[in-house]
């Protein structure tokens, strides 16, 4: 599997965190921009694969689904996932490599896997009450970054304050961070942030920003504010 990041990817994925009847709106508000959008489960469970397609006709889609199966139906769900026009989907490291291994066939100039290591929401008592040996979240995102890396995927979703030493082990790696908050807008519950140039400038060759677009009195402002900063930077 090639370690390279795809040059088409866009800096930015808003998050999709909304009803379905919302996102029409939403998106034609940021029509012409160069922006993805992130579909997660709650939007997927509700709306499914066609909205998938229509979305991904107009805008670069980040399916984020977090797979985590026997090896053989992760195959089979992400070869239904390729087909959707999708250009990046998650599957959780912990599936271990022979989950992660044959993922690579799957993989195309244009759809590439995102291993997610550690979840954010995970702390070090939650990790003790699983049994899980490593000492700490950081040891845990590192153990599962190498597995993912041994096994041929390139890609991870990570927070900003994990990016920079991920980067530093794969320069060439694509690495997509959530957690991003503009200067000056509200943190809501994310608790591990950074601005949109500090995350690039710690190795993010992506961002996943939600409420600082969606909930925003002019989204399109928003997004484009942005953008702007990103360009500056
Ligand atoms: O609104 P906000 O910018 O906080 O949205 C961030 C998005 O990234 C949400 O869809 C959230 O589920 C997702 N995410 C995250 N932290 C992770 C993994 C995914 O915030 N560790």
């Amino acid at each position: 599997m090639a370690n390279v990041p795809s040059p088409a990817l866009p800096k930015v994925f808003v998050a999709l965190d909304m009803d379905e009847a919302k996102v029409a709106p939403f998106i034609d508000a940021l029509d012409g921009l160069d922006l993805g959008l992130k579909v997660g489960m709650e939007l997927f469970y509700q709306s499914g694969p066609g909205l998938v397609r229509d979305l991904a006709k107009r805008f670069p889609i980040f399916l984020d689904l977090k797979l985590h199966d026997i090896p053989n139906t992760v195959q089979s769900a992400a070869a239904r996932i390729a087909d959707l026009g999708v250009g990046l989907t998650t599957v959780h490291a912990a599936g271990g490599a022979s989950m992660l291994e044959p993922l690579g066939a799957l993989e195309r100039d244009d759809f590439k896997f995102l291993a997610v290591t550690v979840l954010t929401s995970m702390s070090e008592g939650d990790m003790a009450k699983l049994g899980v040996q490593d000492s700490s979240p950081a040891q845990r995102v590192d153990r599962l970054f190498n597995l993912a890396k041994s096994s041929g995927i390139s890609g991870f979703v990570c927070s900003p304050l994990e990016v920079q030493a991920l980067h530093q082990q794969m320069p060439t790696g694509t690495f997509v961070t959530p957690g991003v908050r503009p200067a000056g807008s509200a943190a809501d519950d994310q608790t591990r942030i950074a601005t949109p140039s500090d995350a690039m400038a710690s190795g993010a060759t992506s961002l996943v920003i939600g409420r600082p677009i969606s909930k925003a009195p002019d989204p399109r402002a928003a997004a484009e504010a942005i953008l702007a900063e990103l360009a500056d930077g």
